[in-house]
């Protein structure tokens, strides 16, 4: 039986159009989905977007449209990113469907009748930025939100609360005790220790101050606000329903992973966990939080003018396919770090990696199979599955296997890119051009089947960040199969002729420094 994956992302707040953080959340979600797809045929990928809320409200006012014309709109942004990054999503769940919203109602009632949820008057420090109410001991010290830099504002009002303390305990015992739970692990203690301080939250705001929103079961005077909506899409959009949960639900569920930012974390590992207890369902297994992207060193905001859109990027450099843009964003940083996006570090990034380090050692060694070989791999070439080179194969694909386990997606990149140069190394130490000088051409032809052999294996291997690339690497090799991990078996390249002159085409082009221009400076 092959083990299920279910992925999901967070989902992206609809008030403007996708930037390049968003993206890099996608691009790693993608990577490793991908790369599960190349082990399981059960790996399922969910993102969408998160569309009620008071900013959403007043930003469609101030416009003068609808919130929900202006989710349309923003909605179809994301969509058109994440097919032009080819994010490879199996699901795309707005927080407007009706199946959503009708479920969210059920999960509101649900933890109502479990006493979890009742009506209180509350006088709190609200922040916009956040959608919540934040707790006075999280402000700075000159009392500001720390996310936002913004004073919060005073609010008093009667609302629904949920007893986020009564879970407290079981989910520091849960934390504690399942240590794959919160990733990367230097966030668990930050957790423990927000845990120790919860109290319980508000879950819905008046009508008047919000009314773009989920209305509360029962009570016309209310909108449910915001995280029960938006967390609990990870089990609407998969067919949760409280009396009659869908196929689909009891395969996927629990998630393997929440691939979410840094700044959410608490949400997800608090109050998302004490949701799923009330509602007798099991926690995700994991979730992964990364870190944040700035663009030249400073964060990204409309106010410093320095907001980048995925399309902006591919458009600068002339870029018809995302791989190069993939290939560097999910190298950005390493485990849950901050990455940074820089024009000059994203052409030496994929000049260096995709053109001169594996795009160059493939044209070369095709270019010398024609000159040597007429293009022909002979059955007289040998290889051997215990040489250096193929174990180290079969190291790399181990090592690649184990990173993935530990959402380590830049360290990824990095194992295949030292195969590469292993390989680069291999064909510096065997010189091919001298054994064929010598005519020593078995053995010549038998160091390039090796590099061929181990391009077939660089190309399955990078197929998770650079789809098209990967693609143009086995079709350069005449190969005809899939990205499946089962194919990562030394000696698989069969004797045939594979290619001749006309034929050999770079797989990436350097990106000419030209091309990057202020355009994108949005
Ligand atoms: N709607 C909430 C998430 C609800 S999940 C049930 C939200 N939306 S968001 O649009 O603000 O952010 C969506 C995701 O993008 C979050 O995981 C957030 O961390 C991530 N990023 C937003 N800006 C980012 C960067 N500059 N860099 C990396 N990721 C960033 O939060």
């Amino acid at each position: 039986m092959q083990e299920k994956f279910y992925l999901t992302t967070a989902i992206d707040y609809v008030n403007g159009a996708p930037h390049i953080g968003h993206a890099y959340e996608k691009i790693l979600s993608d990577v490793i989905i991908r790369h599960k797809r190349q082990l399981t045929d059960k790996a399922y990928m969910l993102t969408g977007t998160d569309e009620h809320g008071v900013k959403i409200q007043k930003t469609a006012a101030a416009k003068g449209i609808t919130p929900k014309e202006l989710c349309d709109e923003n909605f179809s942004k994301f969509e058109q990113a994440w097919k032009e990054l080819e994010i490879s999503y199996d699901q795309i769940i707005r927080t407007t469907d009706e199946k959503h919203k009708k479920v969210v109602k059920q999960i509101f009632k649900k933890l109502l009748e479990n006493g979890d949820i009742y009506k209180h008057s509350y006088t709190g420090l609200y922040c916009a930025g956040c959608e919540s109410f934040l707790n006075p001991k999280d402000l700075t010290e000159d009392g500001l939100c720390p996310d936002h830099l913004k004073k919060p504002e005073e609010i008093t009002e009667e609302n629904y609360f949920f007893r986020l303390s009564k879970y407290k305990e079981k989910i520091a015992e849960y934390i504690k005790s399942n240590p794959d739970f919160i990733q990367p692990s230097i966030r668990v203690n930050e957790i423990l220790n927000q845990l120790e301080n919860i109290e319980d939250i508000s879950v819905s705001r008046t009508k008047e101050s919000v009314q773009w929103g989920i209305g509360v079961p029962d009570d016309i005077t209310q909108t449910i606000y915001v995280w029960i909506d938006a967390l609990s899409n990870y089990i609407t959009a998969i067919g949760y329903d409280i009396e009659n949960p869908s196929e689909q639900f009891n395969e996927l569920w629990p998630a393997n992973v929440h691939v979410i930012g840094k700044d959410i974390i608490k949400f997800h590992s608090i109050y998302w966990s004490a949701i799923l207890m009330s509602l007798g369902l099991p926690l995700a297994k994991s979730i992964y939080a990364h870190g944040w992207i700035t663009i030249d060193q400073s964060k990204m905001s409309k106010s410093i003018g320095n907001v980048i859109a995925p399309h902006d990027v591919l458009e600068a450099f002339n870029l018809e396919k995302p791989d190069a843009f993939r290939y560097y964003m999910a190298s950005a940083a390493l485990t849950g770090k901050d990455g940074n996006y820089s024009d000059d570090d994203f052409k030496e990034k994929v000049n260096a990696d995709l053109a001169n380090n594996i795009g160059n050692l493939l044209n070369r060694t095709l270019n010398m199979l024609v000159k040597y070989f007429d293009g022909e791999i002979k059955p007289e070439f040998v290889t051997d599955k215990n040489s250096k080179i193929a174990v180290l194969a079969q190291n790399t694909k181990t090592q690649i296997i184990e990173c993935f386990n530990k959402f380590e997606v830049a360290e990824a990149a990095n194992i295949i890119v030292s195969f590469a140069d292993s390989v680069n190394k291999y064909v510096t130490d065997n010189a091919p051009w001298t054994l064929a000088k010598e005519e020593k051409m078995q053995e010549c032809g038998s160091v390039l089947y090796n590099v061929l052999e181990a391009m077939r294996h660089i190309a399955i291997m990078l197929y998770p960040y650079c789809p098209n690339i990967a693609q143009d690497i086995l079709t350069q090799l005449n190969e005809n199969i899939d990205f499946k991990y089962d194919n990562l078996v030394w000696g698989g390249l069969k004797p045939n002729k594979i290619t001749e002159k006309e034929k050999i085409k770079p797989v990436f082009l350097r990106l000419d420094s030209e091309f990057a221009t202020d355009k994108k400076k949005g």
